[in-house]
């Protein structure tokens, strides 16, 4: 059902899917369980902006990965749980298993007097109860919002603030790697920081650390599932009703609550899973993602399981207990398709071929990538070594705000080239508009990246501020959605992803806002000001490069050393390890214009170490400051 077989196919599907949209996705939704069909398909501007897909349609997403399948296979496997040490056995979950589970567990929350509408914030390590969670808010109505498990206590905080959270769903701790990480500690500082809207804390046991729980309002996650029912009947959703909230950085102000709606998003990413990754029954699939992150919401999580597929779910990481280990995990669950970042393959490859010797990597017949461009050399690396010359590479192009894959391969059937995304999915009209919103027709053309027409899974909203929405996404170029990136569309009409054109850095696959990152540094007691570029840096992609004009240092009773470390650890508490500055440079002056903006493109020359093009900085209020940065970071005069 919905499965395109040949190029020829994808093209035919293509064509259909522009000329008659909502036929199109409607004969994809035909595919599922409705309580009631939908009145109209699709209403839509892009001025407000408003979207709405299936409307009036009644239905709940988990009925139709559990109670639409569950005749039919019940016994299949819907999570494989690989843990973070080899030597604890994996677990498999059957979707009947996993449905007495989720069903279980919303009866709890339920219980707690959690209720439609209301947000429950998750923070927990890759458990099956992350699954489980989730899906068990969806059966409730209840929206969730995952926060990646290794961000600060004052990231949760603000999070918890701005949905005004009612329950937060975590863990005591979480293995990673060689260490044991706090994970419920982290939840309290969060809650004595927020404003009281947490009723409930459930912990899922995890690590068994001492934990301190406070009467009333924790709870553990196995006493309270200890009796509860394991059948539950599905809170009927309407199809535009939220189903989650996922925070996500921008380049202005605080990270933004991206919306995603129920019944569009469910068969996007079911549509899109099924056909770039061309899984059949029986196939085991692995994102390496964390559920933290939009690619784990819809490629472990949601598109998987609608497409009744069995994903394995990793707790650890690539590097423990050895080099070896994705590698290990594809062998012994005997996985088919593998979904992983180029910041991971990246790594890998430093490690050279050797950790690869001793696995055979036979099962598997497509790689994924996603979350930054590919550098043509990890492509090569990651086709020929680990794909062994056989399998298609699917450069899979995306963001929290599309919900789904938009650019990408279908495996096997689309022609890949090394660092190309390739072609839109069925559906997804992308146009490429100069510095003045003019589209850019025809082939060989570069410039920014745009949509020019809705989908289901694309975004609604910001939460609780859709101005904000309008601003970030609509308005730049006029009746488009605009997607920050930069693009080349080459002479065989393939999609080339440049990177962002705003101010967003991806570092390791991970956005982070360079205003995010300034305020952060600026928080500490002797930061005067600082500005904050990208850089490329080997695995990463992308490093964060500080600059920092702080108090005299004479006066701080510091070492220059001892400051930048201080800078660094700021950032870490106040937004999460992932976003360390990888450089510190200590400034006297920062270079602007005469109206004060700060000019970034010297800074990222100067960060890059190519001073050569750094063009006419006599019109900067502080020209000489542009001298001493440059001395400062090493570059020869
Ligand atoms: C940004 C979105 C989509 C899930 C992970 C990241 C960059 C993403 C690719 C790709 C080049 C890519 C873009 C995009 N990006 N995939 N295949 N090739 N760049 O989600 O945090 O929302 O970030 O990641 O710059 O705008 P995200």
């Amino acid at each position: 059902m919905s499965r395109i077989h040949s190029l020829g196919g994808y093209f035919h599907e293509y064509q259909k899917s522009v000329q008659n949209p909502e036929a199109f996705w409607a004969s994809v939704a035909d595919n599922f369980y409705w309580r009631k069909k939908w009145d109209k398909v699709l209403e839509w501007n892009f001025e407000e902006p408003k979207a709405e897909w299936f409307i009036n349609g009644k239905l709940n997403i988990t009925e139709n990965i559990f109670e639409r399948q569950l005749f039919t296979h019940g016994d299949r496997t819907a999570i494989i749980w690989e843990p973070n040490d080899p030597n604890e056995p994996a677990e498999h979950i059957s979707y009947r298993e996993l449905y007495e589970r989720v069903c279980q567990f919303a009866n709890v929350l339920q219980a707690k007097g959690i209720a439609k509408g209301d947000r429950v914030m998750i923070y927990l390590p890759m458990i099956p109860e992350a699954a489980v969670a989730m899906l068990a808010c969806a059966r409730i109505g209840a929206i969730h919002s995952v926060v990646f498990a290794g961000f600060s206590a004052t990231a949760l905080a603000d999070r918890i603030k701005d949905c005004q959270a009612k329950a937060v769903l975590t863990s005591d701790g979480n293995y990673r790697g060689n260490k044991t990480i706090e994970v419920k500690s982290v939840v309290d500082e969060a809650l004595s920081m927020s404003d009281g809207s947490v009723e409930t804390v459930i912990v899922c046991q995890r690590t068994k650390q001492a934990i301190s729980m406070t009467a009333g309002r924790d709870h553990w996650w196995h006493e309270l599932c200890q009796g509860a029912s394991i059948e539950h009947k599905a809170e009927e959703m309407d199809s535009e009703d939220m189903l989650f909230i996922l925070y996500t950085s921008g380049s202005t102000g605080k990270p933004k609550g991206v919306v995603h709606t129920t019944g569009g998003y469910m068969i996007y990413t079911y549509y899109s899973f099924k056909n770039v990754f061309q899984y059949n029954p029986g196939d085991v699939y692995w994102c390496t993602a964390d559920v933290g992150w939009i690619t784990g919401h819809s490629y472990i999580v949601y598109g998987p399981l609608l497409a009744g597929a069995t994903t394995l779910m990793f707790e650890g990481v690539p590097t423990y207990p050895h080099p070896g280990r994705f590698w290990e995990v594809i062998d012994k669950h005997q996985v088919n398709q593998f979904y992983t970042a180029p910041t991971a393959i990246r790594a890998l490859q430093a490690f050279g071929l050797e950790p690869l010797q001793d696995y055979k990597l036979s099962s598997l017949k497509t790689l994924g990538s996603v979350g930054e461009p590919i550098n043509e050399e990890a492509w090569r690396w990651y086709h020929d070594h680990v794909g062994k010359d056989r399998c298609p590479v699917v450069d899979t192009w995306w963001q929290t705000e599309t919900g789904g894959i938009l650019i990408s391969p279908l495996s096997g059937i689309t022609p890949t080239k090394p660092t190309y995304a390739t072609l839109p999915l069925p559906g997804i009209q992308p146009v490429i508009v100069d510095a003045e919103g003019n589209e850019l027709k025809g082939n060989s053309v570069e410039g920014n990246l745009c949509i020019k027409f809705p989908w289901p899974s694309m975004l609604r909203t910001t939460y609780g501020d859709h101005e904000r929405c309008r601003q970030t996404y609509f308005a730049t170029y006029k009746g488009y959605y605009f997607t920050g990136d930069g693009v080349k569309r080459d002479e065989d009409g393939y999609y080339r992803i440049l990177g962002r054109v705003d101010d967003v850095i991806n570092v390791s696959g991970h956005r982070m806002g360079t205003a995010e990152v300034e305020n952060a540094i600026n928080e500490h007691p002797l930061v005067i000001e600082s500005a904050v570029v990208g850089f490329p840096h080997e695995i990463k992609g992308q490093g964060i490069y500080a600059y920092v004009i702080c108090e005299d240092l004479e006066k701080t009773q510091r070492t220059e050393e001892v400051l930048k470390k201080e800078i660094i650890d700021t950032v870490s508490k106040i937004i999460g390890p992932i976003a360390k500055p990888d450089k510190v440079l200590l400034v006297s002056g920062l270079p602007k214009t005469r109206s004060g903006k700060i000019m970034r493109r010297i800074l990222r020359k100067v960060a890059e170490g190519d001073v050569s093009s750094l063009g006419d900085i006599s019109t900067l209020l502080n020209p000489e400051v542009v001298e001493e940065i440059k001395t400062k970071a090493g570059i020869p005069a």
